[in-house]
Formats: C-alpha cells, structure tokens, sequence
C-alpha cells in the first residue's frame, strides 16, 4: 500500500517524499517535469538509500493515469502538482485552471473508481485574498483572489468540498500552506526557481551568491512594523512534517478538514534580511522600490487548530531557514544543473 504523491519532484513535494521515506511509507511518485529535474530522483536515493517507484506522466492524462491506479495499490495521495507562478497565471490564467484544476478532477476521478479514501491537497494562504485582520483562521472569509494562481486552488477547495459531500466515505486535508523557505539540511535537495526568483528567499540566496547585485525591496509603506512587507516564513521541513500529521489525521476519518500550515509568527522583509546575514555572516545590499502590484501589508497563521487536532507544531525557526537555504545554494550555485 503506497502513498501517491504528484509533484513528488518538486521543492515542497521532494521534501516531504524524504521524510515519508524515513518513516517507513511506500511511496509513489508521478511528475511530468514541468517544473522540476529527474536529478532531484537520485538526491533522494542518496538522503535515504530509498529509491521510491517514478512515473513521468501529466495529472492531466486520464489514461496515463489510470495505468498507474492499475499497477500500484494506493492507500492515499498528497496532490503537489501544481504550477505556482503568480505573474505566469496572470498572462496564462487558461493554462493555470486546465493544469491545477484539471489535474485535481482527474485525481477525484480516480479516486473513486478505484476506492482510494484519503488525499491531502496543496492549498495556499493566497485562498485568504487581502486579509480583514491577522492571525487568519481557517474559519475566515475566503475569495477576492488577485491573481489567476490563487483562483485556481479556491476552485479546487470548492471541488474537494463539493466531492466530499457527495462521498461520506472520503477524508480529504485541505492544507494552506503560507510562505515556504528553508532547504533540508544536508543541502542536496531545495528550491530550484528558473530565471529571475518571484519569491524573496531564492531572490536574497542569488544576491549572497553574487547571481544579482541587490535585493529589491517592494515598498517600504505599508501598515507593518518597519514598513516592509510581513509574511509567515515556514521551513520546508517543517512543512514535509506537516504532511505526515495530515495522513494520521485521516486515518481517524474525519471527513473534510482545513488546517493552516505556517509558524503563527510574522517577520518582515527587512527582518529576514538581518535574519540571514546575521546566520549565515554574510552581506546583503538592497534598495527600497515601488510595491509590487498585488502585495499585500500583513499575512500569518493563527496555528492551534493544526497543532489541537494533529499535533502539529514548527520546530525550526527562520534563522535556521537561513542557514539551510544559504547551504542549499552554496552546495548548488545552478540548482540541480
Ligand atoms: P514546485 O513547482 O516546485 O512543485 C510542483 C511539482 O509539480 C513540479 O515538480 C512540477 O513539475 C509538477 N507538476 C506541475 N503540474 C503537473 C502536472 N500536470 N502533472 C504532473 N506534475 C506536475 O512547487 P512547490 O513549491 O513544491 O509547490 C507544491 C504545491 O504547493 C503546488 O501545488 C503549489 O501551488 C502549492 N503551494 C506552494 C507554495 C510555495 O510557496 N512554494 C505556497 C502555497 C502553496
Ligand atoms: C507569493 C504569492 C502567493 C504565493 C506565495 C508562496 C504574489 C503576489 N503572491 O506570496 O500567491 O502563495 O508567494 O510563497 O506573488 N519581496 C521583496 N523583494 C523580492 C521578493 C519579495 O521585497 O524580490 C517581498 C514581497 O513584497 C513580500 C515578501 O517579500 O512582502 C514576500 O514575497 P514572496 O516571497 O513573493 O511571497 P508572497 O508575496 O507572500
């Protein structure tokens, strides 16, 4: 009996892959490489000595699909594959609804053809729009998405609620991830972004690598405490734990269930900065510019119903986030190239 996890490849899914592997699960993962390297595969036999079973197939491809629910036995899926840029979705929104949404159809699909009961979705504080007040709660209004991105995986919310109505047999976690950063320790596997970073980790590693001259700064008048932007920063690893709380979550079969993923704690842009450089001794220049369209002031995690119904709690902080980022990017100045 093995856990399928789509866009096992990927920087959130490679993480967790790993920490399923070293807690004894069969897993089974299916990536079409769309934004992800087959090198991450060996990474993952050299961190475990594990070699999980590999399809390179779309979410999207029905059949293709269909021959993996054949051959494997699957007792639950963590549902990753996604494309997750904010700018790409807004010049590609039809692209963005046929991958995300498209491929999350095909998995309800298939779950219930061949009985699997369990599934744990990707979803992204995003869902939250422009917050009315922080620490957001799951029990908070959801809508006004800014972008096509974040429409997408409110559509999917609204799928897997509609899904589960209809199958009282199925327990599905809606996960809310809010901002990952971080890298495992051991620097082999981390975030691999193509081009220029849209997210402020990847962009502040580039700098100290000496990839880019500074760091912009989107706007220093926001309603914050040094006026720079405020996010909940979670390491990835934590993130991947989260994952494991959820698949024990659903053993007790709780139905449908929504936890938000994050430390509860805000840190602003100019904070991060002082955090890294004070973690790792190194420089970063920056330079304040307009905002970003679209960016909001204040974004973090009210935490207790995750950690009240499945134990789950960040153990890392961001300067540990700092550190195994900066490794991950001294140990690999191209990424997985
Ligand atoms: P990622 O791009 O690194 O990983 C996604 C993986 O899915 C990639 O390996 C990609 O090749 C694969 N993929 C995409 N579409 C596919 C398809 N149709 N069929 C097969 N494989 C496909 O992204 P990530 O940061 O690891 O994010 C994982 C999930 O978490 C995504 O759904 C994302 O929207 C969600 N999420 C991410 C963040 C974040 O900041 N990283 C925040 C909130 C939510
Ligand atoms: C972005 C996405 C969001 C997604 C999240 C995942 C947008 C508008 N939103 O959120 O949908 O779920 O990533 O992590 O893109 N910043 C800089 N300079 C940079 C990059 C970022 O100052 O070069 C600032 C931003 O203005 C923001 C903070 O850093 O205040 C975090 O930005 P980012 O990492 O892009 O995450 P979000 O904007 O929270």
């Amino acid at each position: 009996m093995a856990i399928l996890v789509t866009g096992g490849t990927g920087y959130i899914g490679s993480h967790t892959v790993v920490e399923l592997l070293n807690h004894g699960y069969e897993v089974v993962i299916v990536d079409n490489f769309s934004n992800s390297k087959p090198e991450v595969l060996n990474r993952i036999f050299l961190m475990t000595n594990r070699r999980p079973k590999f399809y390179q197939i779309d979410v999207c491809d029905y059949d293709g699909m269909t021959e993996v629910f054949e051959k494997e036995t699957i007792k639950a899926i963590i549902h990753f594959a996604g494309l997750k840029s904010v700018a790409e979705s807004v010049e590609k929104p039809e692209l963005y609804f046929k991958n995300n949404v498209g491929s999350s159809e095909v998995l309800l699909q298939l779950m219930e053809k061949y009985h699997v009961p369990n599934l744990v979705f990707s979803s992204s504080a995003t869902v939250y729009g422009v917050p009315k007040h922080v620490p957001l709660k799951e029990s908070d209004k959801v809508g006004g998405c800014t972008n096509p991105y974040g429409q997408t995986k409110l559509d999917i919310e609204y799928l897997l609620k509609d899904y589960a109505k209809e199958h009282k047999e199925v327990n599905i976690a809606i996960l809310r991830y809010f901002n990952p950063i971080g890298a495992h320790q051991s620097g082999l596997i981390g975030e691999d972004p193509h081009g220029i970073p849209n997210n402020l980790m990847p962009y502040i590693t580039q700098v100290a690598i000496g990839k880019r001259p500074h760091l912009n700064v989107y706007g220093n008048d926001y309603k914050t405490v040094d006026g720079t932007g405020v996010r909940d920063y979670i390491h990835v690893v934590d993130l991947a734990h989260g994952h494991l709380r959820a698949l024990k979550k659903l053993e007790e079969k709780p139905g449908l269930v929504i936890y938000n993923l994050g430390t509860g704690k805000g840190t602003s842009v100019l904070e991060l900065v002082q955090a890294f450089e004070k973690a790792n001794n190194v420089k970063i220049p920056y330079i304040i510019c307009d905002r970003r369209p679209g960016d909001i002031d204040e974004n973090y995690a009210e935490v207790s119903k995750a950690f009240l119904e499945m134990g789950f709690k960040t153990k890392l902080d961001i300067e540990d986030a700092c550190r195994d980022s900066w490794r991950w990017q001294r140990k690999n100045p191209h990424g997985y190239d």
